[in-house]
Formats: C-alpha cells, structure tokens, sequence
C-alpha cells in the first residue's frame, strides 16, 4: 500500500534529522581531532556513519512504500564545545531529542493505522535505547576519570578502537 502523504511528510523530516545528526557528528568529530582527542574523533566519525545509515533506513523505506523522498538543505551546526565531557553531554541531549523526533513518527504513524511504518519505527525506538546507554556510559566514564586525568588518555584509546557496522538491515541491538 502506497504510504500516506502525512507519514509521507513525518519520514521526510526525519531523513532530514538523521542527517542533521550525521552533520552534527562529524562537526564534533573534527573538533576532538583538533583537540588532539584522536580516539574521541574516530568514535564520532563512526558516529556520522551510523547517522548516514539511518538515513538511508528511512530513504529506502519511503521509497520501497512508492512515497516521494524530498531531501532539504542540512542546516549548519554551530561548534560551540569546550571539552571532552561537554561534547559527550551535547551528544547525549541530542540522541534524546532524535528518540522524541522518532516517537513523533511513531504517533503519526499510529494515527493513520500505518502498522507497516510502526514496525519498522519498532527498530529505531530499540535502536535509540541502545544508543542512549552507550552515550551515557562514556559520560560516566569521564565523570569517574576526571577530565585531566591520565585515564582520559585510555578511555580516549578506548574510543579509538570503535568501528562502522551497517546494523540497519538486522534486528535493533
Ligand atoms: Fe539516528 Fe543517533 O539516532
């Protein structure tokens, strides 16, 4: 069934969200880099490509339902951190705005009895727990290390070892 123009709409933003978010990451990615936080980058690089596939996720999945993908400009990100905690804290604000953007789709999804777009929202919601959790363990991490300690070093390494794995096409972690 062909998908309606108002969930139609909702996934349209949200392309434009993750994209955002893939924009914002890479921002922050290369201010860690300037930073000498070698390890932070790589994590907000592989950061940006996760954003990229989610994306993509919902691309294809308006395509697939023969909806209209209309990709609008990404806005700019204002780079305004000023430490390692700081970037990790605006993550983390971030990632829950994008779970408030999903329920969003989820609800108008719900309202047009669209059950093919809500199980397929279903992954991003499991999805947006998983990466909650994540983010605030590296803030605790911090917190317990202190900023300026030589521990920030390891868990910088830490960050370093993080790799791109495309999870879109299997079940939320
Ligand atoms: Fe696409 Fe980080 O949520």
């Amino acid at each position: 069934m062909k998908i309606n123009s108002k969930v139609e709409e909702i996934l349209n933003k949200q392309i434009n969200a993750e994209f955002w978010s893939a924009y914002l990451y890479l921002s922050m990615s290369a201010w860690c880099d300037q930073q000498g936080l070698k390890g932070c980058a790589n994590w907000m690089r592989v950061q940006f490509q996760e954003e990229t596939s989610h994306a993509l996720k919902f691309y294809d999945y308006v395509l697939t339902r023969s909806g209209n993908v209309k990709l609008e400009p990404i806005e700019k990100v204002d780079q305004k951190w000023n430490s390692m905690l700081h970037v990790f804290e605006e993550t983390y604000k971030h990632e829950c705005l994008v779970t408030e953007l999903i329920h969003k789709c989820y609800d108008v999804a719900l309202a047009e009895r669209d059950h093919a777009t809500t199980s397929m929202l279903q992954w991003f919601i499991d999805e947006q727990t998983e990466e909650e959790s994540s983010v605030l363990d590296i803030i605790d991490q911090i917190k317990l290390l202190g900023e300026k300690s030589g521990g920030i070093y390891h868990l910088d390494k830490e960050l370093g070892a993080r790799v791109f794995v495309d999870t879109t096409q299997t079940p939320a972690p």
